[in-house]
């Protein structure tokens, strides 16, 4: 029934009352639901508000813009400030920490990036925004990167907006995993998924199989197993599936179990893998973790990595646990 559903703003008050708070966390997660509200409202726009297409620049790491990593940026950074939540933010997008003046008030960090899955955009395929928030150590006033080096097991929330058929937000905040979903005619975010679990088992994966040849032996031994099917080792049948934009690969994985991959190979060692730790690997292995599945490098939880850097890349590999511990036992056996 319509008019028994709960908006995300009675959720979160609901939440305030059951686990206590000041109600600063409900502001700032109200900020970043405007922000997703508005990046929605330009990534359905497309062409016609000029949104597709480059930007005719590069982000710090080397990486081609479009124009709506650029815009959805903006809107983030533009946004998140003005609740004075934060003592500052960090994104994918932009070289240095953003430190947000407000004398000292702000309690929180927020790191993000603004659009996953940029290079499908043009061509109308789903995309995302993931957001992590930390806890700014006390005394601090002016952030630096070294107050963002924080393990993602001490994330306070993380979530991600998925725009894809109709627009879906995913939060944690610590006790288990909820999703809503974009009601345009209110432009209401509200409640329809009060508990997400990712099942134990699957029988399906994402990777991108172009990199065959470069990954490393236990994830050739994974995948070939998922291939030989019902004759193979694992004598059960196999489905793949990639998207290319993490958020919605993840997605699926939390509706209907699987598993993602984006391993260390020999094209991207040198980087140390190709996804972002504390933008993206870091968020989605806490919401991951809080449905009941696992998010490992393969050598340990990706929760328990010290970040060295801002934008420290690492592999990932997530989703249902049988699926990853036996990915992690297949590099252990491996040595
Ligand atoms: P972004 O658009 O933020 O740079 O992230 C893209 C990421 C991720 O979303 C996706 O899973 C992966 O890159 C796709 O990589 P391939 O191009 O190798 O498939
Ligand atoms: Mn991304
Ligand atoms: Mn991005």
């Amino acid at each position: 029934m319509p008019h028994t559903r709960v908006t995300i703003t009675h959720f979160l008050i609901d939440e305030q009352r059951r686990y206590g708070g000041t109600g600063h966390f409900t502001t700032l997660v109200n900020d970043i639901v405007t922000a997703c509200k508005m990046i929605s409202h330009q990534v359905n726009r497309g062409s016609l508000a000029g949104n597709l297409g480059l930007a005719g620049s590069e982000n710090v790491q080397g990486e081609t813009q479009k124009t709506l990593d650029v815009v959805t940026n903006e809107i983030f950074l533009h946004l998140n400030a003005l609740g004075g939540n934060y003592a500052g933010m960090a994104s994918e997008e932009i070289d240095d920490v953003h430190v947000v003046s407000q004398e000292g008030s702000g309690k929180y960090l927020l790191l993000f990036d603004p659009l996953d899955g940029s290079s499908n955009i043009d061509v109308n395929i789903a995309v995302g925004t993931i957001f992590s928030v930390l806890r700014c150590p006390a005394g601090i006033e002016t952030p630096s990167a070294a107050q963002f080096l924080q393990k993602g097991a001490q994330q306070v929330a993380a979530g991600y907006i998925l725009y894809g058929a109709y627009t879906m937000l995913v939060l944690s905040t610590g006790h288990g995993v909820k999703g809503f979903t974009l009601d345009q005619d209110i432009g209401e975010f509200v409640l329809t998924n009060p508990d997400r679990r990712v099942p134990a088992d699957t029988n399906e994966y994402a990777i991108n199989a172009s990199r065959s040849e470069l990954w490393e032996p236990p994830i050739q031994r994974y995948i070939k197993e998922c291939q030989a099917g019902k004759n193979g080792p694992r004598g059960k049948s196999f489905n793949m599936r990639w998207v290319g934009s993490m958020v919605a690969d993840v997605h699926r994985i939390l509706c209907r179990g699987g598993v993602f991959l984006y391993p260390i190979d020999s094209g991207n060692r040198d980087k140390g893998g190709k996804l972002r730790l504390l933008y993206e690997a870091s968020p989605m292995a806490y919401i991951v973790e809080q449905a009941g599945g696992i998010g490992t490098t393969c050598r340990g939880r990706i929760l328990d990595l010290t970040p060295t850097s801002l934008h420290q890349r690492c592999a990932v590999v997530l989703g249902s646990r049988n699926e990853v511990e036996r990915i992690e036992s297949y590099y252990r056996e491996h040595g």
